[in-house]
């Protein structure tokens, strides 16, 4: 146990209020160290009980950050506007400062780690010095994945946002349980986060504070996280994409396993033979919808459920088979476009218990955003706490400033236990087996339905150069098409031509009948008219259970000049009329689009030449010739 002697106060004043059951004196060390630079009022050690989070709730609902929902429409949840100068993660203001520019690469930004210690930790004007002055300092221990899991890390956020702490609860598997799993001498990945704005004596505070200057910054070498300025989402909730993908896919390259931006989710079929899938797709391309598939009518009998809905860890298992946990324990998804038909297991899952962000509000105290339901409400306040109304909107919309009553990014939190389909395995330390990995962006033109890849290396090359027309999820521009390798553009904390080499390297480690099949899916295709061709949602259940019958090596395909993808009669349509013709319009390869496709495959290389295995530009090569002689057959 820690006795008093590190109870001492710091600095005047403050002491570390360190709880008994704190048994790790390197922690409680840092937590000095941190609290003496940011020079923070008071520490605080959550311990990631209900009643903390009772308490914490109820502090930030005097604070103004969160507004109660009615308890009749919406138990036990709550609405918080941030500043609308922060509203999605910062990617320009995201840094991998790795010792060596080589080891980020060309996709991330770098700063020399000496340099960016000044800036944040050491320089006369630090910006983590006196940070967090007039504010509480939250200790916030948590496990990405099952507490105890092999497969899990411990990490523990030190942030001024009790915000923040109160969604990490959500989140992760946050408290005294990790703790318990750190001991006296576990490894755990520090995370510091602050608002940036201090608070002088007798100011008053704003209910969502944030700094106009942000930083997000990760050290590899000595898996730190330092993140200033922002209060949303992964900006900083830390555990999601700053630890389970950044810092995580550098211990992954170094220690032999993955950290993906993928969902997973198990197919179960009538007759009780279950699979497991892991699929990446950018931000906002209908991921969580994929979760919690409702599968269509016609396959009564087949069950999906979701183990994760964002970031999965996949690791080698005993048997040589690649197994996955979700390092999460909550959902942070994108509300605007949810709905009962969209995702009914979604709409279900926020019945309760939920902390929305950026939503509306209705008269009646509920939530609402665009695309909830097909009428709007007659009022409501938006996200910025304006008053709404659908005749506003429209004028609005007419002068060419739209103006929504959610903002686009506006964010659910809720414990994965919510989830009405969630996955009996989902909490399992040991993991699931993976049997497919599937990769797809949003591409109104081009890419097939599905595709399957006739090998390991063929896989790697289609997630390599995956693009994806851009959300919301980030700030900047929208709805232009940007290479996502992996949907891990943002989220790949180290040199992108070194992480393709990694995934090379465990494919070639996995004995070939234990390696999942990879494919190529896109539900995005747009017919002439502008609109999808392809319906979407339940209706990619059909996708998956010829999936399926491909692992079990029953389901026919065609061989095409990016692989294998089913013909119509391949898939089955019961209860969905899809003609021919529609069919061949999202699976057909147009042969002047895949060579301007493969040019930009060849940009993306150029761009990454610098360690890119010679395996990726040689199957582009591949694909080129079988492309011409293709185009030269009658
Ligand atoms: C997310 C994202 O929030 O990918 O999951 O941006
Ligand atoms: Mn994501």
């Amino acid at each position: 146990m820690i006795g008093d002697p590190v109870n001492r106060p710091v600095m005047e004043g403050l002491r570390l209020n360190v709880p008994a059951y704190v048994r790790h004196a390197r922690l409680v060390d840092w937590v000095a160290r941190v609290a003496a630079l940011t020079e923070a009022a008071e520490v605080y050690w959550c311990d990631g009980s209900q009643a903390e989070y009772d308490r914490l709730a109820a502090r930030l609902v005097e604070a103004g950050t969160l507004t109660p929902l009615n308890p009749t429409l919406r138990p036990r949840s709550f609405l918080a506007r941030s500043s609308p100068s922060d509203v999605a993660r910062v990617e320009d203001r995201t840094f991998i400062c790795s010792a060596r520019q080589e080891d980020a690469g060309p996709t991330n930004n770098w700063v020399d780690p000496a340099e960016m210690r000044q800036r944040l930790e050491t320089g006369p004007d630090a910006l983590f010095r006196g940070a967090m002055r007039g504010r509480t300092l939250y200790v916030v221990p948590f496990s990405m994945g099952p507490l105890g899991s092999h497969i899990s890390h411990i990490g523990v956020e030190l942030t001024d946002s009790p915000y923040v702490a109160v969604s990490m609860r959500v989140m992760t598997r946050m408290g005294r349980g990790a703790l318990d799993v750190l001991g006296e001498h576990g490894e755990f990945v520090p995370c510091v986060h602050t608002v940036g704005a201090p608070l002088a004596a007798g100011q008053a505070d704003v209910p969502w504070p944030c700094n106009a200057t942000k930083y997000i910054v990760h050290y590899p070498e000595t898996r730190e996280i330092w993140s200033y300025g922002s209060g949303y989402g992964g900006n900083a909730l830390l555990g999601k994409k700053c630890f389970a993908l950044r810092i995580a896919s550098t211990m992954g390259r170094d220690q032999g396993w993955l950290a993906e931006h993928m969902l997973v989710l198990g197919v179960t079929s009538p007759q009780g033979k279950k699979y497991h899938v892991a699929a990446a797709f950018p931000s906002a391309c209908g991921k969580t919808n994929f979760a919690m598939l409702v599968p269509p009518q016609g396959y009564a009998g087949w069950k999906v459920t979701t183990i994760g809905d964002d970031i999965a860890w996949i690791k080698p298992g005993p048997d040589g088979r690649l197994v996955a946990i979700n390092p999460e324990a909550g959902y942070f998804g994108v509300a605007p476009g949810t709905n009962r038909k969209t995702n009914p297991n979604c709409m279900d899952s926020l019945k309760s218990d939920v902390i929305f962000t950026n939503v509306a509000l209705t008269d009646e105290g509920d939530v609402w955003w665009e695309g909830m339901t097909d009428e709007p409400p007659a009022h409501l306040t938006d996200w910025q706490g304006r008053d709404w109304t659908p005749e506003l909107a429209q004028a609005e919309a007419a002068s060419g400033k739209p103006r929504p009553a959610a903002h686009p990014n506006a964010r659910f939190t809720v414990a994965a236990t919510n989830n009405p389909v969630l996955d009996a395995e989902w909490d399992n330390a040991a993991g699931v087996p993976i049997d497919a990995f599937i990769f797809g962006g949003r591409r109104s033109t081009t890419v097939p339905l599905v595709t399957e890849a006739r090998n390991w290396v063929e896989g790697v090359y289609m997630a390599a150069t995956m693009g994806s027309e851009t959300t919301a999820a980030a700030a900047g521009q929208q709805g232009v098409v940007r290479r996502d390798p992996f949907a891990m553009l943002p989220f790949t904390g180290y040199n992108m031509a070194d992480y393709f080499q990694h995934w090379l390297s465990m494919g070639k480690a996995i004995p070939a009948a234990a390696r999942p099949k990879i494919y190529c899916v896109n539900w995005f295709r747009k017919g002439a008219d502008g609109k999808f061709v392809w319906p979407g949602y339940g209706e990619n259940m059909r996708v998956l259970e010829w999936m399926i019958g491909r692992i079990e090596g029953r389901a026919g395909g065609q061989e095409n000049v990016f692989g294998i993808s089913p013909r119509h009669d391949d898939l089955r349509w019961e209860g969905l009329p899809f003609t021919r013709e529609q069919y061949a319009s999202v699976i057909g390869i147009d042969r002047d689009a895949w060579q301007r496709e493969l040019a930009l495959h060849a940009e993306l290389f150029q761009m990454l030449a610098h360690h890119l295995p010679p395996e990726l530009p040689a199957t582009r090569e591949q694909l080129s010739v079988r492309l011409a002689a293709g185009a030269a057959a009658p």
